[in-house]
């Protein structure tokens, strides 16, 4: 069995910075409410003058990914692309980055596992080069959820904490100084629509909705916060537990942890119950906001970039979401 690890990584964030302040002109909400229950200031919303998918942010990220890892964007043999607001409601989003790289007919993968979607995307990246199928994997998170929120008052507990963007790795053969030690995953269904958006969907179509048979609320992201925050501080832990015991580590042998960018108040949490010092948890979530499945590949990059996360570093990735699922990877980069 072959080993893998992390060779190169990249981001994009759309260039519009929308701070709490220019939200207080869109709906009841104050920067002070928003900053105390979630420690976000800013986030990145595309705007009219620069409109971009998700997969044209995917596609920017994976650029850098492929330029930082040191392959010819030829060497890759498989995409994995993870999303929930993907361009179209088909194809997926991995078919169209193949297509804007130019690359060969390789085979293009969605996922679609909201704040998990890059851990899972990993963890099957990672048993692919294990087992010998492939190489080079290019792995994408990217979002682009400002188009869907609810921006009146009506949506604000949900609005103000999500942002665009994306993030991408290349995961490829180990060299033995750097590998991906294990992942673990997790889902629970009964939880479900406890954080959903229902349509458009084929039970929920959008010419119901213009008939009145299905309320607007159903074609908007809903969250039940208080149940999300309660499992969220629970199974964090227990899977990154789970990595540290899988690979006979403590939570002192932490380089750097990189949480999913829920909401500042969830990691602070965390950090707590494991016993992190603050130089141990790489946090962006003031900047960019929840970018959800993008959120951990952005950080990682972040870290990378501004020197947090060295070669060598052991390197913990955790995320939770809807589901719920939730997962870990350990890792030395
Ligand atoms: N600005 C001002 N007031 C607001 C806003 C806002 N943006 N949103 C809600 N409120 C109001 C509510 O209407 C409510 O008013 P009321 O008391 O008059 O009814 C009041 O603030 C308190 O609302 P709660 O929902 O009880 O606020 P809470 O303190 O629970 O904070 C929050 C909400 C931040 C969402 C919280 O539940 C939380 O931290 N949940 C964790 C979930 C989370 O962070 N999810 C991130 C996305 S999911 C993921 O990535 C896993």
């Amino acid at each position: 069995m072959y080993k893998s690890r992390i060779s190169g990584l990249g981001h994009f964030l759309p260039p519009s910075s929308v701070s709490n302040q220019d939200l207080c002109m869109l709906m009841d909400t104050s920067d002070e409410w928003i900053q105390e229950r979630t420690g976000i200031k800013s986030r990145r919303w595309v705007d009219s003058n620069n409109i971009t998918s998700s997969s044209q942010m995917g596609y920017q990220a994976s650029l850098k990914a492929i330029e930082n890892s040191g392959i010819n964007k030829s060497d890759i043999d498989h995409i994995l692309f993870a999303t929930i607001s993907p361009d179209h409601y088909f194809p997926g989003n991995g078919v169209l980055v193949q297509d804007l790289l130019g690359l060969d007919t390789i085979g293009a993968t969605d996922i679609r596992n909201a704040c998990s979607g890059f851990i899972y995307a990993l963890s099957v990246a990672n048993a692919y080069v294990q087992t010998g199928q492939y190489e080079n994997i290019l792995v994408i998170g990217s979002e682009l959820q400002s188009p869907v929120l609810d921006k009146t008052t009506n949506g604000r507990d949900l609005s103000v904490i999500f942002g665009d963007g994306a993030g991408a790795a290349i995961i490829s053969r180990s060299n033995n100084t750097s590998e991906i030690f294990s992942t673990h995953l997790h889902s629970e269904g009964k939880n479900a629509l406890e954080l959903s958006m229902k349509g458009p969907s084929a039970i929920h179509w959008v010419d119901k909705l213009e008939r009145n048979q299905i309320s607007p609320e159903n074609f908007a992201p809903q969250m039940n916060g208080t149940l999300v925050f309660k499992n969220a501080i629970v199974r964090f832990e227990q899977v990154i537990n789970e990595a540290l015991n899988k690979n006979k580590m403590s939570s002192r042998d932490i380089g750097c942890l990189i949480p999913h960018q829920a909401n500042l108040r969830i990691s602070q949490f965390v950090q707590k119950k494991l016993g992190l010092r603050d130089n141990q948890v790489f946090n962006n979530i003031q900047k960019y906001g929840n970018t959800t499945g993008a959120s951990i590949p952005i950080a990682l990059s972040e870290a990378v970039e501004q020197g947090h996360v060295k070669r060598g570093d052991i390197v913990c990735l955790a995320a939770f979401g809807a589901g719920f699922t939730w997962g870990s990877a350990l890792l030395r980069y």
